[in-house]
């Protein structure tokens, strides 16, 4: 008995004793996530009721469908946003398909109920209605009515069709583990497919429970999972060997999902390798203790985020910089990304001029955006150029005319001069000083001069940097 315990553990199977706590576990957890039945009639009728609206306004060529998780029957408990697409004729051109559908769209929007709307900008642009009264939002999408893939003008048109596919596919049982799937990988902050998480979309949760099957076999895969790996979840097979390596070409993945609905389309595209990663160690943990506090993810408070940033960095004994900025009011995910980009640009400067930055995070919220960088303290004294050797006789006078006179003092490493130079930057700050010039900022982070700051982090962006913080440094 024992013996066959420790086999369990050494291959990440979930032996017949595990299994049973992994779904008392399940069980506990969707009772706690699974809306109850007047929560999805209240749902229901909402959406019936904004479809119903609709209905009245478009003619009888437009299509009125909802998508989206509460579509499914996969969306977790006190979640509320109803997605409601209006399918137009294939044949209409773009830009009038677009303008009409957000003429209809704000028209359905009712004052005397306290609704109001937002216009937002993806694909096509579309409505977000907001319903205060009920606390409920809905987006109204415009597309085309397709039949399938090869009809697609758009990506948001793909959306009817993974409603068909899951509704189609996936057990009532499968459902609640895709509930399950979600929830867990929202606790460990690797649910959604944004810039900022870089995770696993909810049809990306849907298309996985498919594939293999259910929650405890999905574990195990995970447990073991070698990349590259290429799935169809349209015939529950895995591509190896050539097919393989060719899928891993040409999507430019090691982690493809082929979507059943589409064949060229790669549905966890946006999988970053870490969240790839912390799943498999998630994996591995709740196969070997199918327990609560494996399943939940790291808690913190939001409380004090000053104070524990700061006790963060005096753990480590590094110094932290950081660097505060604010934002214009656009997207998250440009916002995010162009941080990124800033981000890793003063990263590569940093190790250039031979800082150490051991760990780097940033955090964008309520129009602010910083980066802190936990770098080592500098034990340096001087920067050495080393020059061409001596008989190449024109490179050779020529460098030392460029710099004999700012440095310290020369000397000759074997056949080559070498002049001991003053670092550039005494410290990091400097660096992180001179690089965050208003131009050089991100272009949506340019309506007020950066501040560099040394161990100290302002309330309003140790609350943004926090929660980074804490899911950067909890594995
Ligand atoms: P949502 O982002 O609302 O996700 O996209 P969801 O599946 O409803 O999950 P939760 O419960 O709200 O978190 C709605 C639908 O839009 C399509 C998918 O079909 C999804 O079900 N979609 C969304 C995509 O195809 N690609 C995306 O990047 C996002
Ligand atoms: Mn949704």
């Amino acid at each position: 008995m024992h013996k066959m315990v420790e086999n369990g553990v050494k291959h990440f199977r979930l032996d017949e004793r595990r299994l049973k706590r992994l779904e008392s576990l399940m069980h506990g957890i969707i009772k706690k996530i699974k809306p109850d039945k007047a929560e999805v009639e209240r749902l229901t009728a909402l959406s019936n009721e904004v479809m119903s609206r609709l209905r009245n306004l478009v003619p009888k060529s437009v299509e009125i469908i909802t998508a989206g998780s509460i579509a499914h029957g996969t969306h977790l408990k006190g979640s509320s946003d109803i997605d409601i697409f209006m399918l137009f004729p294939k044949e209409m051109e773009e830009r009038k398909m677009e303008m009409r559908a957000l003429e209809i769209a704000k028209r359905v929007v009712s004052k005397q109920k306290h609704e109001r709307y937002v216009i937002k900008y993806a694909e096509h642009p579309y409505v977000k209605l907001f319903m205060d009264d009920e606390d409920v939002t809905v987006d109204i999408v415009p597309a085309f009515k397709i039949r399938d893939a090869s009809e697609m003008g758009s990506a948001v048109d793909r959306t009817q069709l993974h409603t068909e596919f899951v509704l189609s596919h996936l057990s009532e049982k499968q459902k609640d583990e895709v509930r399950v799937l979600k929830f867990m990988l929202g606790q460990h902050g690797i649910y959604g497919a944004e810039a900022a998480t870089q995770g696993f979309s909810g049809y990306l949760c849907e298309l996985l429970i498919y594939y293999y099957g259910s929650f405890a076999k999905l574990l195990e895969a995970f447990a073991r999972l070698s990349p590259p790996v290429a799935i169809f979840p349209a015939n529950r097979s895995e591509a190896i060997g050539k097919e393989k390596a060719e899928l891993v070409k040409s999507f430019n993945s090691n982690f493809i999902v082929i979507d059943p609905t589409d064949s060229t389309r790669n549905v966890a595209a946006n999988v970053s390798m870490e969240a790839l990663a912390r799943l498999s160690i998630i994996s591995r943990r709740l196969i070997q203790n199918p327990e609560k506090k494996v399943f939940y993810g790291p808690r913190y408070s939001a409380v004090n985020e000053r104070d524990k940033i700061l006790e963060f960095r005096s753990r480590l004994g590094t110094d932290m910089y950081i660097v505060a900025l604010k934002t214009d009011d656009i997207a998250d995910d440009i916002l995010w990304q162009q941080l990124k980009k800033f981000k890793s640009r003063l990263e590569t400067a940093l190790a250039e001029q031979r800082f150490e930055c051991i760990l780097s995070i940033q955090g964008i919220g309520n129009g602010y955006a910083a980066l802190a960088f936990f770098i080592n303290r500098p034990k340096r004294g001087t920067d050495v150029v080393l020059g061409p050797s001596a008989f190449m006789a024109g490179a050779s006078e020529s460098f030392m005319r460029a710099h004999q006179s700012k440095a310290l003092a020369v000397t000759m490493y074997e056949d080559r001069i070498a002049y001991i130079e003053k670092p550039k930057f005494n410290d990091a700050g400097e660096l992180l000083r001179s690089m965050s010039q208003k131009k050089d900022l991100p272009t949506h982070m340019r309506k007020a001069t950066a501040k560099v700051l040394l161990n100290k982090a302002p309330e309003e962006y140790a609350e943004i940097l926090y929660p980074e913080l804490v899911f950067a440094t909890s594995i």
